[in-house]
């Protein structure tokens, strides 16, 4: 289901795709558990890692003292911390903490919205697969170069880039996710009825 014009929805396709399914909150405003569970039932994900990521966002950019987080931009839901002392809780889609640059299919922050789904960089995408995959189908070869070129890229145009340790293991994890959590099999069985309506 699409999501509504007050739903949150940011730059994480997986918890976008979590939402739309209402496997978590169709409003975007989610808590540690309902993440982790969602990504250990819905997409099979390990517990500890699930732990890790849904622990980290709240901690990030959400208010970990109400366990409440919008997994899009800035929400009336999630209030500062007492005293503001950590500012407006961004959302997942504020850039710096866990947003980052050279993102697959989301602009670099010094370009503009850093969040939203470019359909011109998923083409892109596209054509490495064309060249690089098998049979036009994605591979961690295509990740591979995909990534690297787009770092290059940023390097050259972005002289705010930022791509450190954590956002590096991540953005290369971000791609491993997509190949071992979204493959495109035969149908499976179907998913059990979502329980946010
Ligand atoms: C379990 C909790 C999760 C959290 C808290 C989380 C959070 C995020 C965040 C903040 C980003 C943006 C990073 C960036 O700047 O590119 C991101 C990107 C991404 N996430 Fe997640 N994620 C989670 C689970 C998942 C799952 C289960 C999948 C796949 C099924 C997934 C797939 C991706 C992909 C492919 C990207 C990269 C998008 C791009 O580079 O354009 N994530 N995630």
């Amino acid at each position: 289901m699409a999501p509504g014009p007050t739903d949150m929805r940011g730059p994480c396709p997986g918890l976008n795709t979590l939402a739309n399914h209402g496997y978590v909150p169709r409003n975007g405003i989610v808590s540690v558990d309902h993440i982790m569970n969602a990504a250990q039932v819905r997409f099979n994900l390990g517990s500890g890692f699930s732990k890790a990521v849904a622990s980290f966002a709240v901690l990030s950019r959400g208010n970990p003292m109400l366990n409440l987080i919008s997994i899009g931009g800035e929400s009336a839901l999630v209030h500062p911390l007492p005293g503001n002392i950590d500012g407006i809780p961004g959302g997942l889609s504020k850039h710096g903490r866990f947003e980052g640059d050279v993102s697959m299919t989301r602009r670099d922050a010094a370009f503009g919205d850093c969040a939203s789904f470019q359909p011109s960089m998923f083409a892109n995408l596209l054509t490495y697969a064309e060249k690089l995959g098998q049979d036009g189908i994605v591979t961690p070869e295509v990740f591979v170069n995909y990534r690297f070129d787009l770092f290059l890229q940023s390097i050259s145009k972005n002289p705010k880039m930022t791509f450190h340790e954590g956002r590096r293991a991540f953005g290369y994890g971000e791609a491993g996710l997509t190949l071992d959590l979204m493959p495109d099999g035969p149908a499976g069985s179907p998913p059990p009825p979502c329980p946010y309506s």
